[in-house]
C-alpha cells in the first residue's frame, strides 16, 4: 500500500459541488431512503414513487416503486426547453479524423427517427433488441430509441465475434438487431456485418436486421431480412417527433451480458428509475459536474462502462460528451492528448490499461499538447498500478488533476466505492464507498477482517442502481450474488479486498473465474468453450497471468484429440480460432499442449494449480487433485 497521499489544491477544493464527506457519508446511511429520495427528486418523473424502496421480497429490491419515468425523458426531453437545448451532447470523431457533432436538439430528432423506425419494424414495448455495432453516433441513437420506446436494448460489445454474439441474442431470443457494415481499426475497416449475418445463422431468432451504413464495406444483405437504416430512415414515417413512452421505475431498461463462473454469459437487467437516479447522482458527485464541462469517457457503449457513464448519467446531467471511434495511438501516440486539446476536454475517464499503454510512448506525446483544460481524470476496470497512476497525474493532469478511482461492476450500475475531489488520495485505492453504501472486507462467515487483512468484498444494503436480476435465472441471480451471506443480506462483490488504518479500500482482484484483459472481463469458461469448439481440442483450461500491458494475459493449456500433435502452427491457429469465435480481445497470449489437467476428483479444473506452477508458487492445498 502506497503510502504518498495527494491532497486536492485549494482551487479543486472551492469548486467542488459536495464539500464536505464524512457528515452527508454519515446522513446517507443513517437515513438512506431520504438521501435517495432528494436526489430522485432532482429527475424528471411523469408520477412520484409511493414507496423509495421495497425490501419485502430480498434480494430482489425494488426502487421508487409506483412511480414512473423514462430515463430518455431525462437525458434527452428535459433539456430541450431550457438552454441545454441548443448545448452540444455528442461530439464524435472517426479514427480517420471525420467529426460529427449533434445538440440535444439535434440528438433529440436522431433518437425519434430511430425510434419511428424501430416501431415500424414492429419494435414494441418490453422487446429485447440486440445491438451490435462500432463505436458510432448511431449506437447511441438505438439505445436512446430502444429506451424511449419502452424497448429493452442489449448491447454486445463491437469486438465480439460469432459466438458471443449468438449466445447473447439466443439468450435474449430478439426478434431484431441493429448492427452496422463495420467500423475502423487503426487504419483498416473492420467487418461486423458478416459476423452478424454468421451470428444469425447460428440463432435464428432474427426476423428482421437494421444495417447502419458506416464504413462502405461490400456486405451481404438478405432480402426480407436485412434493411439499410438510411433506406428506412428515409420513408415518411420515420418522422424526427416521437412521443416517449411512459414506463414504470422498475420496468427494464437494458440487459448487458457479462462473463461470470460458467460459460453462459449473464445478462444482468437493469430498471429506469433506479438506474437513472444512480447514475446521474455518482457522475454529477463524483466527477464534479458543471454546465460548461466537456466529458469524454473513453470505454466502449458495448461495455457497462458506456452504458451508464457515456450514455446514460452524462446525458441526464446535461453534459457535453466525447466519442472516438478508434486506437487510442492511430495514427500517432498523440491521438488522445491532440483530442483533449482541440475539444476542450475537461474530464478524462478511461482504463489503466489505456494509461499504461499510452505511458509506454513516453512523455514527448503529451508534452506537444496544451492539456491545461484538463479538470479532473479518472479511472476504470481494475486497479490502477502507483506507477501508471503517477504518470497520468503529473503528466497528463500536470499535477494538478484529482484521479477519480471508481470501483464498481456491471452487475452495480454505478460507482461503488470511489473519491471526490474533494478527497485525499492514495495512488491505487478506489477510496471510500460512495453515498449510501456501507462497503465490508469480510470473511466466510461475514465478519469484518481486521485492518490490513485480505478478506471478501461484500456491499452491505441495497442501492437504486443494483441489477435487479439475471434474465430469466432469478435463481442463480440470488445464489451467486447474496447466497452466501443470505443471513447478512450482503451483496458479495466476487473481488477480494483490504482497508487500511485510514479507511480505505484496496481492491486485489476476483476470486473466481473472470479475467480482467485489458480491463474487458472474460470468462475463462468462454475461453474454453472456444477451444474446446475446434476440431482438433479435447478439453481445455484457461488462466490468467500478469501482464505488464493488459494488467491480465490469457494462458490456455490444451489437450488435443488422440493422433494430433501440437505445434507452432496449431497453435497459431488455435489463437486465430478463439479470436474468431469469441473476439479479438479474447485471443490467448499462448497455447500449451499437455496431456493431462489438474482436476479434482469430482472432475472440476484445478487451474489455481496451473496458475501456481505457472508462476513457480506453492501450489497449495492439493488433497482435492485426483490421483
Ligand atoms: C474490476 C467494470 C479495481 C473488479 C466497471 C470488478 C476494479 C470488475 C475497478 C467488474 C477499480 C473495476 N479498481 N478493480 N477501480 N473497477 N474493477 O463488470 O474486479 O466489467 O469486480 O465492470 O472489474 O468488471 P465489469
Amino acid at each position: 500500500m502506497a503510502d504518498t497521499i495527494y491532497y486536492p489544491s485549494a482551487e479543486v477544493c472551492a469548486q467542488a459541488t459536495v464539500q464536505e464527506y464524512d457528515e452527508l457519508y454519515r446522513y446517507s446511511i443513517a437515513h438512506r431512503e431520504a438521501f435517495w429520495a432528494e436526489q430522485a427528486a432532482t429527475l424528471g418523473w411523469y408520477k412520484p414513487w409511493q414507496q423509495v424502496l421495497d425490501d419485502s421480497n430480498k434480494p430482489f429490491y425494488q426502487w421508487f416503486v409506483g412511480g414512473e419515468i423514462n430515463i430518455v425523458h431525462n437525458a434527452i426531453d428535459r433539456h430541450l426547453s431550457g438552454a441545454t437545448r441548443n448545448k452540444l451532447a455528442i461530439i464524435w470523431e472517426s479514427e480517420k479524423g471525420q467529426v460529427r457533432s449533434f445538440s440535444y436538439h439535434a440528438l433529440n430528432r436522431e433518437v425519434c427517427q430511430f425510434a419511428n423506425v424501430l416501431k415500424s419494424m414492429g419494435v414494441r414495448r418490453g422487446d429485447i433488441v440486440t445491438i451490435y455495432m462500432p463505436q458510432i453516433p448511431e449506437l447511441t441513437f438505438a439505445m436512446l430509441a430502444c429506451a424511449k420506446i419502452g424497448a429493452a436494448h442489449s448491447v454486445v460489445y463491437g469486438g465480439f465475434s460469432v459466438e458471443a454474439l449468438a449466445a447473447r441474442i439466443e439468450d435474449a431470443d430478439s426478434r431484431v438487431l441493429i448492427t452496422a457494415d463495420g467500423g475502423y481499426r487503426r487504419g483498416k475497416p473492420t467487418d461486423l456485418k458478416s459476423i452478424a449475418n454468421e451470428a444469425m445463422q447460428r440463432s435464428p431468432s432474427i426476423e428482421v436486421c437494421i444495417t447502419v451504413r458506416n464504413n462502405g464495406l461490400d456486405v451481404l444483405m438478405e432480402s426480407e431480412r436485412d434493411f439499410w437504416y438510411h433506406d428506412l430512415q428515409a420513408l415518411p414515417i420515420a418522422s424526427p417527433r416521437c412521443e416517449t413512452e411512459v414506463m414504470s421505475s422498475e420496468d427494464m431498461l437494458f440487459i448487458l451480458y457479462t462473463s461470470g463462473t460458467t460459460g453462459k454469459p449473464k445478462g444482468l437487467v437493469h430498471t429506469h428509475g433506479g438506474y437513472a437516479v444512480y447514475t446521474a447522482t455518482t457522475h454529477r458527485m463524483a466527477f464534479d459536474i458543471k454546465p460548461e464541462d466537456r466529458w469524454w469517457c473513453a470505454a466502449d457503449p458495448g461495455w457497462i462502462t458506456g452504458h451508464s457513464y457515456m450514455v446514460y448519467g452524462p446525458l441526464i446531467n446535461g453534459a457535453t460528451l466525447i466519442m472516438y471511434e478508434g486506437a487510442p495511438n492511430y495514427p500517432y501516440p498523440s491521438r488522445w492528448w491532440q483530442m483533449v486539446e482541440k475539444y476542450g476536454v475537461t474530464i478524462l475517464y478511461t482504463s489503466p490499461t489505456a494509461i499504461r499503454g499510452l505511458m509506454r510512448f513516453g512523455d514527448r506525446w503529451p508534452s506537444r499538447y496544451d492539456l491545461s483544460s484538463l479538470r479532473l481524470l479518472g479511472s476504470v476496470g481494475e486497479s490502477i498500478n502507483p506507477e501508471a497512476w503517477r504518470w497520468y497525474y503529473d503528466v497528463i493532469g500536470g499535477g494538478r488533476c484529482p484521479i477519480i478511482d471508481t470501483w464498481w461492476q456491471t452487475e452495480t450500475g454505478g460507482f461503488m466505492v470511489c473519491p471526490l475531489p474533494i478527497t485525499p488520495l492514495k495512488p491505487g485505492s478506489a477510496t471510500r464507498p460512495f453515498f449510501g453504501n456501507e462497503v465490508g472486507v469480510v470473511d466466510d462467515a461475514g465478519n469484518e477482517v481486521p485492518v490490513g487483512e485480505e478478506g471478501k468484498l461484500v456491499i452491505k444494503n441495497p442501492w437504486p442502481g443494483m441489477a435487479r436480476t439475471i434474465f430469466r435465472d432469478p435463481q442463480r441471480y440470488a445464489e451467486l450474488y447474496w447466497g452466501d451471506y443470505q443471513a447478512q443480506g450482503y451483496y458479495k462483490a466476487g473481488d477480494s479486498a483490504k482497508r487500511d488504518q485510514d479507511g480505505y479500500l484496496w481492491v486485489i482482484g476476483r476470486m473466481d473465474e473472470v479475467l480482467k484483459v485489458s480491463g474487458y472481463r472474460l470468462g475463462t469458461a468462454e475461453i474454453e468453450s472456444a477451444l474446446v469448439s475446434h476440431p482438433a481440442v479435447t478439453e481445455a483450461a484457461a488462466i490468467g497471468l500478469p501482464h505488464e500491458m493488459k494488467g491480465t494475459g490469457i494462458h490456455t493449456y490444451v489437450l488435443l484429440k488422440t493422433g494430433i500433435s501440437g505445434d507452432k502452427h496449431l497453435e497459431a491457429e488455435l489463437k486465430e480460432h478463439v479470436a474468431r469465435e469469441l473476439g479479438r480481445i479474447a485471443a490467448p497470449e499462448s497455447v500449451h499442449f499437455v496431456d493431462t489437467l489438474p482436476k479434482t476428483r469430482s472432475g472440476k479444473i484445478m487451474r489455481r494449480v496451473l496458475r501456481a506452477r505457472a508462476l513457480g508458487q506453492d501450489e497449495g492445498d492439493l488433497s482435492t487433485l485426483e490421483e
